[in-house]
């Protein structure tokens, strides 16, 4: 049955560095666990990343690019995510079926129906079970990301225009406002470590149905 978390939010809200945080406790406490990104986490995906999200493909049809999302995430969902959660394991997942709706959706203006019926055939309707959405401005977001280049890739997405940025803001808000049960709204401004242990807090209740592994003394840590 596994676990299944997603991690959403807009341009440099700290995605990557969360989900990376989350995945180091919980295998430090024992679960078998995988951390994985979208556009790509596999060999296949990572191709299509680089097509979808390549600067120099200012060409790139808004059709095009959704379908590419949804091949991504196909290759990935069942060549990983589904053994994964038939193995008893948590996925962490930086990126999911609510980016498309969010920036194909919201940002691009394509219809929200047809990116959710290709989406139930991208994924077999695997849904997540918690989806933790880092909330930030959109505007101080890009400017985080365009301070840290170098380490954070800056890539075709990004260069939309802010008013862009803004509707994939608010197309979050909208996901979020009608699924409460499953997001859980995080403020992207708190410091790295009070966010990461809001997270972990929120997860508590949701790990009780996953089995972890008793950890040898020596193999342990305080993460
Ligand atoms: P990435 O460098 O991983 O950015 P981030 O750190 O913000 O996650 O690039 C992923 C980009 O792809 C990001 O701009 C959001 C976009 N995206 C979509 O537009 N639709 C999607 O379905 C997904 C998964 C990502």
């Amino acid at each position: 049955m596994g676990l299944f978390i997603t991690f959403e939010g807009s341009e440099g809200c700290g995605k990557s560095t969360q989900s990376r945080l989350l995945h180091e406790h919980l295998r430090a406490a024992g679960y078998n666990t995988i951390h994985v990104r979208e556009p790509g986490g596999t060999p296949i995906g990572d191709q299509i990343r680089a097509v979808v999200l390549g600067m120099n493909n200012t060409e790139m049809d808004p059709t095009a690019e959704s379908l590419l999302f949804s091949a991504s995430r196909a290759q990935l969902v069942n060549q990983i995510i589904r053994p994964q959660l038939a193995a008893d394991g948590i996925v962490i997942c930086d990126r999911y079926a609510d980016s498309t709706y969010a920036y194909q959706g919201y940002g691009l203006g394509r219809n929200l129906a047809d990116l959710r019926t290709v989406t139930a055939i991208a994924t077999g309707g695997l849904a997540p079970d918690v989806t933790i959405w880092l909330r930030i401005d959109p505007a101080i977001g890009l400017q985080r990301k365009q301070t840290a280049a170098g380490e954070l890739e800056w890539n075709r997405l990004d260069a939309h225009e802010l008013s862009f940025h803004q509707r994939v803001a608010e197309g979050y808000q909208d996901l979020a406002t009608a699924e409460p049960h499953r997001w859980v709204n995080c403020d992207a401004g708190l410091s790295i470590a009070v966010l990461a242990t809001h997270i972990r807090t929120t997860l508590a209740p949701h790990l009780d149905k996953v089995p972890r592994r008793a950890i040898p003394v020596n193999e342990r840590t305080t993460l």
